[in-house]
């Protein structure tokens, strides 16, 4: 089984000791990246002791050890999931033929910018949540953002072993960049433009983590189909520690909802200025919230006609999430009925598989939105969350701009710049919010516009003292 060696300098599961070229390599990289985390990781909690999983291998009991650590001793490692035996490439014109363990010569720089680009977000969330700390409504949310946060690293790390490992000088170069690029720089951002904007409130990293964290599950399903085996393991063991990451926004959100729902019923009235005078988000302002996380995070599933999609899936570099559960894996043939705003283009298929991601992507978003509106409608409201169109505020792809109401409606554009902040967050709907992130660090006690949580971490109580500040 695929244990860790925890006396080595980095844990790992991929017998970094027998290569020892590679291993000074990392050893080298590694204080660069306790640097980084000491200086761009959460500001000032670096002595707390927080109580954090660690992963120690990767079968189903090891994989998350919990206990008390200070940030920055936490053991990063490099975890791959087992390998499948005689494993084949599942989709493209290669399908049928053995998995690569090295890197084939004419993918070596496509392959190299898309584990760049995903290792490029992981740092990058950790930079936007940075401040978050100072404003917890609560330890056990102050554990769960630094729970998020070192595993986000971790993902660095994942994607650092790649590039070292598997493509030579260059990868180490573009380790090196990973750790230079900083979020929000004027000089040098990071390459996602989602991951510049600051997460500053407790509502946005609820819904980041529901919405940007889940793009992120969906691209390393599709990673986890590629045909380059050692990306395909990483990603594989990436997405046990993400599901995490989600739980923490849907939660988040659902406590979110409960609180509001208590304050309606204690003040007997849905008048949003009453229940923002109790100190509570209305439902009105939750769904501006979503609107807004939903519609940026769609940006990241790109254009809906994409060449570079339609190679990287013929090649065999990035399937589709999940790709076993469609019939057809090579797509040759195949066609996609595309809604744009001059009507429905017939596109082939291989072109469009973003978009086909995009779906896959809302139907999963779905889940959270059902949990949420059956907490509504217990409590007697009408009122119901929804996720906005997939047409609504797209910066980029054929929609691009287009005034469409996040019902899907297209409307006259003077009309969609009136209504802009009906639909989105304004700056006194952001000023509010903001008024309301007061830190809460009492072991137990919640923030006045958060419900506790149904259950604590790894079965200890809600009231546990989850990290000790000293
Ligand atoms: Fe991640
Ligand atoms: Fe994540």
């Amino acid at each position: 089984m695929a244990s860790i060696n925890t006396t080595d300098k980095i844990p790992n599961n991929v017998n970094l000791a027998n290569d020892r070229t590679l291993q000074r390599a990392l050893e080298h990289w590694q204080p660069h990246f306790i640097d980084w985390w000491q200086h761009l990781g959460p500001s000032d909690f670096q002595t707390a002791d927080v109580y954090l999983r660690t992963a120690t291998s990767v079968d189903a009991d090891g994989w998350a050890s919990y206990g008390a650590v200070q940030m920055p001793n936490y053991r990063w490692g490099i975890f791959l999931a087992d390998p499948v035996a005689d494993r084949r490439i599942g989709f493209g014109d290669n399908m049928g033929q053995p998995a690569w363990q090295q890197v084939p010569g004419e993918f070596r720089s496509t392959l190299r910018r898309l584990i760049v680009t995903q290792g490029d977000t992981e740092p990058a969330s950790v930079e936007q949540q940075r401040l978050l700390g100072h404003t917890c409504p609560s330890l056990y949310d102050l554990r769960n953002l630094f729970q998020v946060n070192v595993e986000e690293g971790r993902h660095l790390w994942a994607m650092v072993y790649l590039l070292h490992a598997y493509f030579g000088r260059d990868g180490r170069e573009e380790a090196e960049e990973l750790l230079a690029r900083h979020s929000g720089d004027a000089d040098k951002p990071r390459i996602l433009t989602t991951f510049n904007e600051p997460i500053s409130d407790w509502l946005s990293f609820y819904c980041f983590t529901y919405f940007t964290d889940r793009d992120g599950k969906y691209q390393l399903k599709s990673f986890a189909e590629s045909a380059f085996d050692p990306l395909s393991r990483t990603c594989r063991f990436m997405l046990t520690e993400e599901a995490h990451h989600m739980f923490v926004g849907e939660t988040g959100i659902g406590r979110v909802v409960k609180r509001t729902l208590e304050v309606m019923k204690e003040l007997g009235t849905d008048d949003p200025a009453k229940i923002r005078a109790a100190g509570a988000v209305d439902l009105p302002l939750l769904q501006k919230y979503l609107n807004f996380w939903c519609s940026s995070s769609l940006d990241l599933f790109g254009s809906e006609v994409s060449s570079n999609s339609a190679a990287n899936f013929a090649n065999g570099l990035k399937g589709r999430p999940d790709e076993s559960q469609y019939e057809d894996h090579v797509l040759r043939a195949a066609h996609f009925k595309l809604q744009t705003p001059k009507g429905v283009e017939d596109v082939p298929m291989l072109n469009a598989l973003n978009e086909v991601m995009r779906e896959s992507y809302l139907k999963d978003c779905e889940i959270g939105l059902k949990r949420w509106n059956r907490a509504i409608e217990r409590a007697g409201h009408a009122f119901r969350l929804a996720l906005p169109s997939p047409h609504f505020r797209r910066s980029i792809g054929a929609w691009v701009d287009a005034p469409v109401t996040p019902e899907g409606k297209v409307i006259p554009r003077e009309e969609f710049e009136k209504r802009r902040y009906e639909w989105i967050p304004a700056e006194a709907d952001r000023a509010f919010v903001r008024s309301l992130m007061q830190r809460v660090v009492a072991p137990g006690r919640m923030a006045g516009w958060v419900a506790p949580p149904e259950r604590g971490i790894n079965n200890l109580p809600v009231d546990y003292e989850y990290v000790r500040l000293s």
